[in-house]
């Protein structure tokens, strides 16, 4: 028994270690003045709240999404908020030969780049029903488009030893049902930037790769699809603030981390059963997933979302 006791309490003070080593903040926000920072998918949501905090921290800001009159508005009061400049341009990230445009204007309009933040995804909910064309535009949105960005911005970044930061998903980590064709493209991100580093540092670039995966956040979209998935406001109301999740990647891109999970609790917990015991992880997540599989079935056709 006190051996028991003596190996519950080592779990303890390492847990204890490992949250006071997690949760002590260097971060230095006069660090950010000045900066020169991408956004994508800036128009709504958590990349709208990302160039809202860079602003007050008086950055640089060049913002991108599809639709122009967002991208004024959240321009216009980005100046208002601080940013030393704040730009924008309009693009459709599944035109791949065309995304090149949004590095060609950070040279323009920024001379150069500090932060890329590449955000922007669009998802379906439904069950697989073997839509491949569909499926490629989604990977040109989701995937290819990051990795064109970075490619070109790799200059830039290399030259002011400069950051990439990859928004995953707990979709990037595990799968999940009705939601295939986002998780495939979250899980693309994943293999290529977490290789990428490494090559990064086999030919000595110092540009740091950081994947921020947020959890479920109280953006308009969650809420939308809250409702459709008829998740009770209650629920809803645990949702996590996008302002506090857009200053954790704004400090984990500041902190070069690898990887940074925002809130923890939301994938955390997922990553480490699956790493324990698949069987089980599937089990999980087919009782959660099967709640909603009904519902989905009833509204299939109007039950797909868009975030840009
Ligand atoms: C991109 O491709 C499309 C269609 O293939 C073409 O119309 C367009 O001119 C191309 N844009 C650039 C910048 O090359
Ligand atoms: C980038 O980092 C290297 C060391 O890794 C340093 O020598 C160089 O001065 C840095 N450049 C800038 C612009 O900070």
């Amino acid at each position: 028994m006190a051996k028991f006791w003596k190996i519950v309490g080592l779990i303890i003070v390492f847990i204890a270690m490992y949250i006071a080593y997690t949760s002590k903040d260097t971060f230095d926000p006069e660090s950010i003045r000045g900066k020169r920072v991408i956004v994508t998918g800036a128009s709504t949501g958590i990349g709208e709240q990302v160039a809202y905090q860079y602003a007050k921290l008086g950055a640089n800001i060049l913002i991108t999404a599809r639709r122009e009159t967002l991208l004024k508005q959240v321009v216009k009061k980005c100046l208002d908020l601080g940013a030393q400049s704040a730009h924008y341009i309009s693009l459709d990230m599944q035109v791949i030969n065309e995304t090149g445009k949004l590095i060609t204007e950070a040279e323009k309009t920024l001379g150069g780049l500090d932060y890329l933040v590449l955000n922007h995804a669009l998802y379906y909910w439904e069950l697989w029903d073997g839509d491949i064309e569909r499926l490629q535009a989604l990977m040109n949105i989701n995937f290819v488009s990051y990795v064109n960005l970075a490619t070109k911005a790799l200059p830039m970044l290399s030259k002011s030893n400069g950051s990439i930061v990859v928004v995953s998903s707990g979709a990037g980590l595990t799968s999940l049902p009705l939601a295939l064709t986002y998780c495939a493209t979250k899980h693309a991100i994943g293999g290529f930037f977490e290789g990428f580093r490494l090559e990064l540092e086999y030919t000595k670039k110092n540009v740091a790769v950081t994947i921020f995966i947020p959890g479920v956040i109280a953006t308009e979209h969650a809420f939308d699809v809250g409702e459709q998935l008829e998740v009770d406001t209650y629920a809803m109301g645990m949702f996590i603030s996008p302002v506090d999740t857009a200053m954790e990647l704004i400090k984990s891109a500041s902190a070069r981390l690898r990887i940074s999970y925002y809130p923890w609790f939301h994938s955390r917990p997922l990553e480490f059963i699956h790493t324990l015991s698949r069987d089980l992880c599937d089990w999980l997540t087919f009782k959660i997933a099967s709640k909603f599989m009904g519902i989905m079935e009833d509204k299939k056709n109007n039950l797909y979302k868009k975030i840009t």
